[in-house]
């Protein structure tokens, strides 16, 4: 009887990491999570013992916070680490360039310290399609070239470098780099998905507050692009395709004990008008919309070459538009005001 390998998950209550910790639980592992709820809610942890059945094993603290991390891996034995913990807004990192280094660099170094004084190198790096800039050609494959375009893609793109150049020093360090596409989404309980503060910056998650009412009408970035339609082309993920990805890379570093850096996408784009039309499709509801200006440092597409995570992982998305849709509006009808407690009754 092998023990569980037990997985520490930074940003644990956040979009993704919630996810993926239900889905790492069902693939076998032990997980411990760790917060700050800087942009997250505990409810979380609530609907996490909800669908598992269990109660979370979570420590509140700030991944910076040395000491509080050195507590963690002296009460747990952890075998991997998945670190998701970091901000993440283009827009506000243009205005607040320190917060964004501090935060997101600071938080990998002192994760990655506490585990070498532990002897834990096996670690998940939350990375982004953001690495590439604009893309020169399409679809992206892992070595195409990287530029930050924004403090927030420069500090993905500086994380990754410290971990090459850790990887370098130390070759027992076996990091798996995923970069994703467009998360979006919900788990199909409805009962965990985004909840993005504030105007919602992403097209999904702003989709979904006008199809429920929470908001008028959508404002199109421009329908000037080079695209079929003119509006902006992504590779939308479904956040559960996302999750199995990362139990792909960990049983992939635990099996292989080698690293790797994959796009974890579809391989499709869609554009925003697309993305429109399949959300009345799924919710019933109409979408209005107004086209604008185009929003400063977009590109005209991205979308991954997704070859490469299917050949050494074993991973391919399988969830299409229609049912990431269906799934962001249950989360979304059922959770109008996200974890918050309902000032409404629901739509
Ligand atoms: C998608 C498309 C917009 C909102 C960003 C980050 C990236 C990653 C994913 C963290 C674009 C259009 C959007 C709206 C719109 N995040 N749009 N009206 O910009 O591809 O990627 O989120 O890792 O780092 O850059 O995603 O959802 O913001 O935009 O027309 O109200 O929708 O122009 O074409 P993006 P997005």
């Amino acid at each position: 009887m092998t023990t569980k390998k037990t997985i520490l998950l930074t940003g644990a209550t956040g979009y993704i990491a919630s996810h993926t910790w239900l889905v790492l639980q069902e693939a076998g592992f032990e997980v411990v999570g760790v917060d700050d709820f800087s942009n997250s809610s505990p409810v979380v942890l609530e609907r996490l013992e909800e669908l598992s059945g269990r109660k979370p094993v979570f420590h509140r603290l700030d991944v910076g916070d040395r000491a509080a991390l050195e507590e963690v891996f002296r009460l747990h034995r952890i075998d991997a680490a998945v670190h998701f913990a970091a901000y993440k807004a283009v827009g506000e990192s243009v205005a607040k360039p320190l917060e964004y280094y501090r935060n997101n660099l600071g938080s990998l170094l002192t994760l990655a310290e506490t585990m070498r004084t532990h002897g834990v190198k096996r670690l998940v790096f939350s990375s982004s399609a953001t690495v590439y800039g604009r893309p020169e050609r399409l679809p992206l494959v892992e070595d195409a070239a990287r530029a930050a375009t924004n403090p927030y893609g420069a500090t993905k793109l500086m994380c990754e470098q410290i971990l090459e150049d850790l990887q370098r020093a130390d070759a027992a360090w076996q990091v798996a780099c995923l970069r994703y596409f467009n998360p979006v989404g919900a788990h199909p309980s409805g009962r965990i998905g985004e909840d993005p503060r504030g105007i919602p910056n992403n097209l999904m998650p702003y989709v979904a507050q006008v199809a429920v009412g929470v908001r008028p009408r959508l404002q199109v970035f421009g329908d000037d692009y080079d695209t079929p339609d003119g509006t902006g082309v992504r590779d939308y993920i479904h956040v559960m395709d996302l999750a199995e990805g990362h139990v792909a890379a960990l049983r992939y570093l635990f099996d292989k004990q080698r690293s790797v850096t994959v796009n974890l996408g579809t391989g499709r784009g869609y554009s925003v008008l697309e993305v429109v039309k399949a959300y009345e499709r799924a919710s019933g509801r109409p979408v209005p919309y107004d086209i604008v200006a185009r929003r400063p440092g977009d590109v005209d597409a991205c979308y991954a070459d997704p070859t490469r995570a299917r050949e050494l992982l074993g991973w391919q998305a399988t969830r299409d538009l229609d049912t990431m849709c269906a799934d962001s509006w249950r989360w979304q009808r059922m959770n109008p005001q996200g974890y918050a407690p309902a000032t409404s009754p629901p739509a």
